[in-house]
């Protein structure tokens, strides 16, 4: 490239960020993914590193963040709070590493001792303490002066306001806290169904929801808001110093804050690069949205060596995880029959690489949600996938429009089977009761790990059973036969067998995975539990009235009628029938009386009685909630003692243990409701 394209392009890459900037800061409203977003940035910092030259002073790469929003007292940071730099892989990483040695000039094969912790992403922020007592909060701000939140982040439940007293660390006189402030993700998620309930526009991920959280001229909103505050820093200090950062760490631990966690310590970046890749892999467990690793060099006396850049400092580096939205176009929309008959859109994607995963479809859930994003086909929008479900549309760019943009519209008839669709609430529903659509959903929904776990019953077998015509409903998957399954492409002898085996197995599923499995409107895993527990056995269920099921506490009117009306409709009561005679057969849960006196207790029977066998008080005990033991320990609870008692009774003697008599023992059995002559 030569200077004069270089300045060109420089010139153009300043525009676009200081856009994307505005659109991200000021707007709250971004137009492109943060990968995106960083693309540009680190086109822009090339180019300048190759053509010092062309730097100005109002280059993006001369700030760091946001400028303080109005409303807000400017707060000005005694140390500049920088950002970090990325790396988007191993080998970046180990560029890192190679870069701190020789900035250090140390050998190649020199271990350097580095700290690594999780890169959360929510709002950086400073909190000040004088004397131990929050004097000050703020955000990052453009990096030097940031915005004053205080009587915000005093209503974060993990923001300590004093600091804690305690054997170890001593209360500095001054000290600037740094950390990240952040919505947990299932919170999140609550706050938006809240949001869309009242009618407001949701946020589009934890992050904005943190910062719009916190930036609220009125604290009251903040405190509503469910925000945590952890801790990966500090900033200038006085009464207490640190020579390592795992050592910051620990004394922020110990003053009373929340601390980046898990951290590893290790010679060397090797270790770090596994601690690196393991965290990407159990990204989805975390309690709160990571973005990556953040490494630092764990020897503070380096840091003063290695210095800064004017945006970054050298002693440590941001690993990025894989970007987890993209943007694309919509090519299409497609209709998804599930297997209540609802008819789901779904987005056809020009295929994009998200969080390396190629995606090429994303669900728009329903025309509620259609609307809200005024998405249309042609569109460019953002997409965002967590976890292994079907990626989300997040948002449309609508300044992206060119005007050949097509509106979606409800489907007329279902795409499957062509019946009369109606719209219920959010949602259109397909009529047809044998839609071949359903039945496929619901077989898979019957084999899935939560309900029956018929492995290999998914929804491409599903769809063959069903096409082939070897499935008619739920009942008859379990009269397949092996010559059958063999006739279907993909099968040999041995996955055939496999998927009989199972099928057998599941037969004699737990009562609850079975209630579960059926796919009843309206009756989740949770609410399947709860039945089971109640009922114990199916026969009992399927003679539930509406106002037993109401009675009963988590299930509610909406779920009591769909039980009742599934058990009134003659076909499901047939295809009970056929699965029964097919040897399904529900596992009851063992009923124990509600007010046993032997439930949980653990008796020992010595000496005979006169009333009963052994064997036989035996199973009266068990079935009223108790176990028998054979030997007396500090776990009975009591022992019975009949006649010519043997050395059972000396034990329970020796341990102090109660000793009931015969007559006791039945008096007991009485209150049970056993009755005994
Ligand atoms: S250390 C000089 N540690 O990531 C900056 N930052 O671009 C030192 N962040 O603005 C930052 N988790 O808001 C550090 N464990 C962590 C972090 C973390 C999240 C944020 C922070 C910073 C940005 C870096």
């Amino acid at each position: 490239m030569t200077k004069e394209e270089a300045r060109k392009r420089i010139e153009e890459l300043r525009e676009l960020i200081n856009y994307h900037n505005y659109r991200y800061y000021v707007l709250n409203d971004p137009v492109i993914s943060d990968a995106e977003y960083d693309e540009l940035f680190r086109e822009l910092q090339k180019l300048e590193e190759q053509f010092p030259e062309l730097i100005t002073p109002d280059s993006p790469t001369q700030r760091v963040g946001a400028p303080v929003q109005e409303g807000f007292k400017p707060v000005r940071h005694t140390i500049p709070m920088l950002s970090l730099q990325d790396a988007r892989n191993e080998d970046e990483i180990r560029d890192f590493d190679a870069r701190v040695k020789r900035f250090l000039g140390l050998p190649m094969d020199e271990k350097i001792e580095y700290a690594a912790e999780p890169k959360y992403d929510g709002l950086s922020c400073e909190i000040v303490y004088r004397y131990g007592v929050l004097e000050v909060a703020s955000t990052r701000g453009d990096g030097f002066t940031g915005e004053d939140v205080t009587p915000n982040v005093k209503t974060i439940k993990t923001v300590p306001l004093r600091l804690i007293k305690n054997p170890d660390v001593p209360i500095p006189t001054y000290i600037e806290v740094r950390g990240e402030v952040l919505m947990p993700k299932k919170e999140f998620e609550k706050l938006n169904k809240e949001l869309i309930a009242k009618g407001e526009k949701p946020f589009a991920n934890p992050r904005n929801a943190a910062s719009g959280s916190l930036r609220q001229l009125d604290p009251s909103v903040t405190a509503s808001r469910p925000l945590d505050f952890v801790a990966w820093g500090v900033g200038a200090v006085e009464g207490l110093s640190f020579k390592t950062h795992d050592e910051v760490l620990k004394a922020l631990g110990k003053l009373g804050f929340k601390t980046a966690n898990p951290t590893v310590v290790t010679k060397g970046i090797e270790e770090i690069i596994e601690f690196y890749k393991e965290l990407e892999e159990k990204r989805d467990e975390f309690e709160y949205e990571l973005d990556g690793v953040v490494i630092k060099v764990n020897d503070m006396e380096l840091w003063e060596r290695l210095g800064t850049t004017a945006r970054s400092p050298r002693y440590a580096i941001a690993a990025k995880f894989k970007p987890r939205q993209k943007t694309t176009r919509i090519i299409d929309v497609v209709y998804q029959v599930g297997r209540t008959g609802t008819i789901t859109p779904v987005a056809v994607l020009e295929p994009v690489e998200v969080g390396g995963v190629i995606v090429s479809r994303a669900s728009l859930h329903n025309f509620d949600e259609v609307e809200r994003l005024g998405v249309m086909i042609g569109d460019k929008v953002l997409v965002q996938r967590a976890g292994d479900v079907i990626p989300d549309v997040v948002k449309v760019i609508k300044e992206e429009r060119t005007g050949k943009e097509r509106p979606i519209t409800p489907p007329k008839e279902c795409p499957v089977c062509g019946a009369e669709v109606v719209r219920e609430g959010a949602y259109y529903k397909c009529v047809n009761a044998s839609c071949p659509a359903k039945l496929v959903q619901a077989l898979k929904h019957m084999g899935s790990r939560r309900a029956l776990d018929i492995e290999g019953l998914g929804e491409k077998t599903a769809r063959l059973l069903v096409e082939k015509g070897l499935v008619k409903d739920l009942a008859d998957v379990f009269y397949l036969k092996k010559e059958q399954l063999l006739q279907l492409p993909g099968f040999a002898e041995k996955s055939a067998q496999n998927l009989l085996d199972a099928i057998e197995r599941a037969k004699n599923s737990p009562l609850a995975r079975f209630i579960y499995a059926l796919g009843i409107p309206n009756v989740g895993e949770y609410t399947a539990g709860v039945l089971a527990e109640k009922f114990k056995s199916w026969d009992k269920l399927a003679k539930a009235t509406y106002d037993q099921l109401i009675s009963i506490k988590g299930i509610g009117g909406e779920t009591a009628k769909s039980i009742v009306s599934f058990f009134k409709e003659e076909r499901n009561l047939k295809m009970l029938e056929k699965m029964f005679a097919a040897g399904v057969k529900p596992q009851s849960i063992e009923e124990a009386p509600e007010e046993s006196p032997f439930k949980g207790k653990t008796v020992v029977f010595t000496g005979a009685l006169s009333s009963m066998t052994r064997d036989e008080a035996k199973a009266l005990v068990e079935k009223l909630g108790g176990k028998v033991s054979n030997s007396v320990s500090r776990k009975t609870d009591f022992v019975v003692v009949g006649e010519n008692p043997g050395s059972k009774y000396q034990r329970a003697m020796q341990l102090g243990i109660k000793m009931i008599n015969e007559e006791e023992f039945l008096k007991m059995l009485r209150e049970a409701g056993v009755s005994i002559t």
